[in-house]
Parts: C-alpha cells; structure tokens; sequence
C-alpha cells in the first residue's frame, strides 16, 4: 500500500541542537546520493541485515504492481556495511519525501571504517510499515525485481546499482549477491 511517512518523520527529532547529521545508507543512499553532503564515510551498523523485502510503490514500481527495495532487518550479531553521509538538517526534507513510502527515521550508533562511533539517523522500513512485502524465495525476489518498473526506473538498476557499490566498497553481502546472480540468469 502506497503510504506517506513524511510528516511522522518531520516530527521524529532526535538531535535537538541544530548541527550536523551522520545519516547511514544502505540501499539506494549508497549509490544514489543527489543530495548535498558535507563529507561521507564507508560505516557500519550493526544488529542488522540488509534485505529486499520493502514493497516501492512511487520509485521502482507503481501502486498497482510495486517493486522490492531495501530493508533493515534486526538480526543479532549481525553487521550491515553501507555509506554514513554528513548532513545538515534541512537536508532531511527532501530525504524524507524521497524516503517516505514506510521508512522511518531511526537512531542508530554508526560505526565509521576507519574508526570512530557516532550517533546517527537511518531510514528503516519494519514489517508493521503497510508497504512491507516480507521474505520469498530468491527466485520469486529476483523475477519480481526483473520485471517492476516505476517513476525512478527499472526495479532491475536498483539491485544491480547497490550490487556494483557494495563491491566497490569491498563489502561481501550474500543476500544481495545471491540476489543478483539470479536476477542475471533471468
Ligand atoms: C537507504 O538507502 O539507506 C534507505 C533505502 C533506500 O532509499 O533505498
């Protein structure tokens, strides 16, 4: 179900002097960063897994036929390698149109590569958001992935995008992985 978390998350200020951000992406923001930044990191969080089970009804599939996106998924000992972005506040309105078909601001400690914790905000879509589509079998993920189109694209371009980022970044995602090699052999 197509749904607008904008306006809770207007409401969701966790940092209450008027400085700077950390914000962690993991799906998109990593690889899709066409918003103003001070300076971006590659981090971690951890507790966590990335996972395609976010119904996308306004960017990589329509509300008839939405596509999968990316997820948080609290898993424990789990660790979810991604991109930490320095922001300053204002920048979370646009974030939060862009973000809003069931993700929601979280605080999160954000551990940076190189070293260093902050705390940080994450967008996290949980299974109580109406746009959740939860887990299914890989092959199911990856045809429904090959076949969405929405507003921003091809469902396809977003798992390959982060698929190409996340090696870049030298991170090993077997989900995302395996997801991929699927998607390919369709
Ligand atoms: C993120 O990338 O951190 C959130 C999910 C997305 O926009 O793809």
């Amino acid at each position: 179900m197509l749904i607008d978390t904008t306006a809770v998350n207007q409401s969701r200020r966790p940092f209450d002097d008027n400085g700077d951000i950390w914000l962690f992406g993991y799906g998109s923001l990593i690889w899709k960063a066409d918003f103003p930044f001070l300076e971006r990191k590659s981090a971690y969080i951890e507790g966590f897994e990335r996972r395609f089970w976010q119904g996308s009804h306004d960017h990589r599939g329509t509300p008839q036929a939405p596509g999968r996106v990316a997820t948080l998924i609290p898993v424990e000992g789990a660790v979810c390698h991604g991109m930490a972005y320095r922001i300053s506040e204002e920048t979370l309105a646009p974030l939060d149109h862009r973000e809003k078909n069931g993700y929601l601001r979280e605080v999160t400690p954000l551990h940076f590569a190189d070293g260093g914790q902050v705390q940080g905000l994450v967008y996290m879509a949980t299974e109580e958001n109406p746009a959740f589509l939860g887990p299914a079998p890989l092959e199911t993920m990856a045809r429904h992935i090959h076949e969405a189109v929405g507003p921003s694209g091809p469902n396809r371009d977003y798992l390959l995008n982060l698929a190409q980022a996340l090696r870049e970044l030298d991170v090993e995602d077997a989900h995302i992985f395996a997801l991929q090699a699927e998607l390919e052999r369709l």
